[in-house]
């Protein structure tokens, strides 16, 4: 088959979050912190933490039984399950394993693969390619983060930016006829990059070979997510705009000719500071870092399925989502819904 004119769809999806809400008022009770401060910096007022016992694929559940739903296929179809979390159930075995069993099916390819924040974007490319590969596949996409587990939450400056959740996407690909009926969303193109001498400004090193734990060690705040802030807030913003600007550039558009940017979701000022660098219009970029805080791979995903709730994934749109995360890494996708 020539694949060149194969278009890849999301043809349903999901989200999820854990019920139990921390406000920016339940900081104040063990942390020197409080609302004025969090919310002037981040714009975060709440986020969902899972409770104790609850994993990453059971976060993931949820959101791909609705997307099965949403897209009008079973379980049993799917021939791929990827899966983006920087927070796995284990090393061993795999979160697309877990889930895989979770859903009752045996047999689907299972992967997961961590780009921390940049996982959902990352794993549009990778299901393309995939697609590509092998046009009938059905591809399950998840992104999601029992992040709280990593963050130290004695830790004022970072314990009140993150939460839990999960997306997950149905992918499919088509060599659409002109003028016959199309379904979903359609990945238009994906830019990734990366820039590992800047690694150690955001790390998790703890049960890594860089901190392997012997048999009786303590846990130390290498356990949990490090970060120094002011550094990655300006490397963040300068990249999703730059990243933006090249994938536009490269599809011949401007910012003009985007109706929805919903950008990574770690700070609200993070978020706006891209969208001035573009000069996107602030009606046109959306945000719910206010209700779910920073969720890495699933931040985008949780965006995507409140957009939706509040009508504006409608025919005719057109989509960018920059993202910048660990690693370095940062990147674009462009989606259209047609
Ligand atoms: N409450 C009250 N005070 C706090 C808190 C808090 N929760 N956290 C830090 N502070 C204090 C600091 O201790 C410091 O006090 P000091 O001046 O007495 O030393 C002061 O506030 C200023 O600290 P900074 O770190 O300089 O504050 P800044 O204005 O840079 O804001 C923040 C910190 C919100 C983390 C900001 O740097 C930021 O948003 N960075 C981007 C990082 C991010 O969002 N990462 C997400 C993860 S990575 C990703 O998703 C890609």
């Amino acid at each position: 088959m020539n694949n060149s004119n194969l278009t890849c769809r999301i043809i349903g999806f999901g989200t999820h979050v854990p019920e139990r809400i921390l406000t920016n008022a339940d900081f104040t009770k063990t942390l020197d912190t409080s609302d004025e401060w969090i919310v002037t910096r981040t714009g975060i007022s709440k986020r969902h933490v899972a409770a104790a016992g609850v994993t990453t694929s059971d976060l993931a559940l949820p959101a791909a039984r609705q997307a099965l739903s949403d897209a009008g296929i079973d379980a049993e179809d799917l021939t791929h399950i990827l899966f983006a979390t920087c927070t796995p159930d284990a090393q061993c075995p795999i979160s697309a394993c877990g889930l895989a069993d979770k859903l009752g099916i045996k047999g689907a390819a299972a992967i997961d693969f961590n780009v921390g924040c940049c996982g959902f974007v990352n794993g549009l490319a990778l299901t393309r390619g995939m697609l590509h590969a092998d046009p009938g596949a059905k591809i399950l996409l998840v992104a999601a983060e029992r992040l709280t587990t990593r963050i130290n939450m004695t830790d004022r400056a970072t314990a009140v930016l993150f939460g839990d959740g999960a997306g997950a996407f149905v992918v499919t690909a088509a060599i659409e006829k002109p003028g016959a009926p199309r379904k979903g969303i359609r990945i238009v193109d994906v830019v990734l990059h990366s820039d590992g001498s800047l690694g150690e400004l955001l790390t998790v090193h703890g049960g890594g070979s860089i901190h392997p734990y012997q048999l009786g060690d303590a846990v130390g705040t290498e356990y949990f997510l490090y970060m120094n802030g002011r550094e990655v807030f300006k490397y963040a913003v300068r990249y999703m705009a730059q990243t933006s600007a090249e994938i536009l550039e490269r599809n011949g558009l401007t910012v003009a000719d985007v109706d929805l940017v919903i950008p990574h979701q770690a700070n609200q000022r993070i978020i706006e500071a891209v969208a001035k660098r573009l000069e996107a219009p602030a009606e046109r970029v959306f945000s719910v870092v206010a209700d779910y805080g920073n969720t890495s791979a699933a931040s985008i995903p949780l965006a995507l399925g409140d957009a939706r709730k509040q009508g504006l994934i409608k025919p005719g749109i057109r989509m960018l989502l920059p993202v910048f995360g660990g690693g370095f890494t940062w990147g674009a996708a462009l989606l259209e819904v047609d």
